[in-house]
Formats: C-alpha cells, sequence, structure tokens
C-alpha cells in the first residue's frame, strides 16, 4: 500500500496586498488539493492577519514571527513583507527549518543576501526570491527560444518599464529605509532578473547608473488611479532609474525604470539581442531575418496564467520532490550586486566595479 503524504505545513510572514492578492489564494488552492496545510499567518496589523486567516480552514494568526516559528513547525516559510524585513524573516525561518519562499527583491543590499544564502546552506533547506515574471509562459518560451541557439551568440539585452503616474500608493515602497528604493529596486529588480536570466546568468562585473527624484515628493503629484496615502515628504527614494551594466565575456545590459515619467503612455518592453535573432515582450516574439525577409514569430497561444501562481507550485513541488528551485539565490544576490552598484554608482558620479 502507498503511504499517503501528510501536506505541507505553511506560514506566511506579512500577509499584506501581495500575500493577500497572489500567494495566499494560490496557497489555498494548494490547500484545497490537500497538498499543504496553511498553519500559521503573521502580521502585525491585526485586521490584515486576521483577514487572510478567515480565508483558510484552520490558520493560527500571530504579531510576532518568532513566537509563530517557535509554537509550530513548517515545512515552508512565505515572507511577503516590506523589503526591509526580507533578510530577517527568511534567516528566521531557516533557523525553525522551514525552506523559505521571499517576495522580491531578495533583501536590502549584499550583506543581507549573502546572509540568507549562507544561513539556507547551513539549514540545508531550500531559498527562493518570488521572481514570478521568469515563470510567466511568455518568459519560458523565449527562455526556449534562446536555449535552442535560435538567437546565435547573446550580446546585450535592453529594456525599459516607465509608468505614467504609477507610485505605489500603499505600503512602504516610498521610504528608502523600509524598502531601500523606488524603481530600481521595485520594478527594476524584475526586468533586470529577466533579462539576466535570458542571457544564460553571465556575471556582472561593472555597473554605472544614475537616480532621480523629481515627482514623489511633489505636494502637487498627481499619482493617477495608483492613489497617494502618503505625505510627500516621506517620499525618499527615487522616481526614476537609468543603468548600464556590464557582464563577463563582454555582454552588457541597459534599463530604464520609473514610476512616474512625462511618457505618453506606460511602456514595459525588453529585448535580448543575438547575432542572428533577437526576442522581445512588448511587442512579444522572435525576431530574425532571412531569405530577404524580416520574419517576427509571436505565440499569440500562450497560456495567460498568473506567474505567481506557477511560482507558488513550483516551490511548492521543489519542497515536496526535493528538486532545485528555479530562481538560485546565488542568481538574485548577482541582481543585488547590480542595484547595489547602480545606486552607488548614482551616489559617486562613476562606474563602479561588480566583485
Ligand atoms: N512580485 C511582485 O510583483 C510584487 C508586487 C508587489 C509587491 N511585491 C513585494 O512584496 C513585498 C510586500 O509588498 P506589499 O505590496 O504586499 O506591501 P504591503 O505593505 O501591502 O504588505 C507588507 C505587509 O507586511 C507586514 N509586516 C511588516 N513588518 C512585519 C513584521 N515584522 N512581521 C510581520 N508582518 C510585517 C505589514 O504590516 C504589511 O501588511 C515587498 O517586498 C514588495 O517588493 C512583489
Amino acid at each position: 500500500m502507498v503511504k499517503q503524504k501528510s501536506p505541507l505545513t505553511v506560514g506566511v510572514i506579512g500577509t499584506g496586498a501581495i500575500a493577500r492578492d497572489q500567494h495566499l489564494p494560490y496557497w489555498r488552492e494548494l490547500e484545497e488539493e490537500g497538498r499543504v496545510h496553511i498553519v500559521g499567518l503573521c502580521d502585525i496589523v491585526k485586521a490584515r492577519r486576521e483577514e487572510e486567516a478567515a480565508k483558510c480552514r484552520a490558520a493560527k494568526t500571530y504579531s510576532d514571527m518568532r513566537k509563530m516559528l517557535s509554537e509550530n513547525r513548517f515545512d515552508i516559510i512565505d515572507v511577503c513583507t516590506q523589503n526591509r524585513f526580507h533578510s530577517v524573516a527568511t534567516i528566521a525561518g531557516l533557523q525553525a527549518g522551514a525552506n523559505v519562499l521571499v517576495e522580491k527583491p531578495m533583501a536590502m543590499n549584499v550583506k543581507e543576501c549573502e546572509a540568507m544564502i549562507a544561513a539556507a546552506k547551513k539549514a540545508r533547506k531550500k531559498l527562493m526570491v518570488a521572481q514570478h515574471m521568469r515563470f510567466e509562459a511568455r518568459a519560458q518560451k523565449l527562455k526556449e527560444v534562446i536555449t535552442s541557439g535560435a538567437c546565435g551568440e547573446i550580446y546585450t539585452a535592453e529594456t525599459k518599464w516607465l509608468r505614467r503616474r504609477g507610485v505605489p500608493g500603499w505600503g512602504k515602497f516610498h521610504i528608502a529605509k523600509e524598502s531601500l528604493g523606488g524603481p530600481l529596486i521595485d520594478i527594476g529588480v524584475h526586468m533586470m532578473d529577466l533579462c539576466v536570466w535570458l542571457m544564460g546568468c553571465p556575471k556582472p562585473v561593472a555597473a554605472s547608473g544614475k537616480v532621480y527624484r523629481k515627482f514623489g515628493d511633489r505636494k502637487d503629484f498627481f499619482n493617477a488611479d495608483w492613489g497617494t496615502p502618503y505625505p510627500p515628504k516621506e517620499f525618499d527614494v527615487e522616481d526614476y532609474a537609468t543603468a548600464f551594466v556590464r557582464f563577463e565575456g563582454g555582454l552588457t545590459m541597459q534599463m530604464q525604470v520609473s514610476w512616474a515619467a512625462n511618457v505618453h503612455d506606460e511602456i514595459e518592453n525588453m529585448y535580448i539581442l543575438g547575432d542572428k535573432g533577437g526576442v522581445g515582450i512588448n511587442p512579444l516574439g522572435f525576431f530574425s531575418a532571412d531569405h530577404d525577409s524580416l520574419n517576427h514569430t509571436t505565440w499569440d497561444w500562450l497560456s495567460a496564467e498568473d506567474g505567481h501562481r506557477r511560482e507558488v507550485r513550483h516551490f511548492c513541488e521543489c519542497v515536496e520532490q526535493n528538486l532545485p528551485v528555479m530562481v538560485k539565490p546565488e542568481e538574485s544576490l548577482r541582481i543585488q550586486k547590480i542595484i547595489d552598484a547602480i545606486y552607488l554608482s548614482s551616489a559617486k558620479n562613476r562606474e563602479i566595479v561588480i566583485k
């Protein structure tokens, strides 16, 4: 007789917007399937933890993550707090014997990321940063095209995500001591992670960048439908960042990201260029030329399944079956090295060498 495996025990630290909308719905789905049991939810705000617990079968609620970790045994801890607590909550989860999925960005700086990786190694547990865009069907398709060799030699990537008026109007995204920075670490981390992964994870060697604060702290700032619940004087992060990154082997990446810029409409695109072909999102496709023809291959039929859903299910499967995670923590550490170097470069007005 096959022995029935007991469901994995899951705890979530931070039950704000991303946990409510993009993590807990998928953990609950897995709970319905009998694969996990959501045991504990922790948030310092009572209403947030209780609202989410009411949707789960039997989750206990906590205001203190250490109490939750000491009173229960978790197979998985999902960290969804603002950036400031990513490192401390991840390390606490790992030390308590859990595998940890942590929201992006990995942490506030390289030192914190290194401590998280060391804790995962010591505990012999899995650690993965929630870079959900890698899991989307379009990203998987582009990775498949590049891996097939169809693009030839990949030499550069460029990406741009500019919102016209879209500063996150909730949480602590606008406060440097809570989040480190603005769009660079918020949406830039997605675009850079995707570019670097699609390029084959080359090692970054130098970065040059500049960040600007032009809108978010203005009293007259109009944030369209993103809301402005924060007092403008609290806003001490950038609202625009531009960067040029060099990698081993001569590869490069250019990036521009903004929460607020005077553009026609929101732009979110990316190209990875090779000498035989290139791939991109918005428009999605593989671009090449042969027999005097310009070719654009695209895939209208790709699944629109939420990348967060795939990511949560992937992490669950990795823990269930002891499989390697798709977003390696060492890859996320390299992205943090680029972020740290861009902020330093901006402050010092020069290129920064990345070790
Ligand atoms: N992958 C994505 O596309 C995506 C989108 C949005 C946010 N995020 C990331 O998710 C994280 C959270 O963002 P959000 O939008 O949910 O913000 P949020 O402010 O809505 O949620 C954060 C929650 O953490 C709680 N919290 C803070 N300190 C805590 C502590 N010590 N213990 C327990 N709970 C604590 C807060 O009370 C809050 O409810 C951020 O790191 C952000 O970068 C990722």
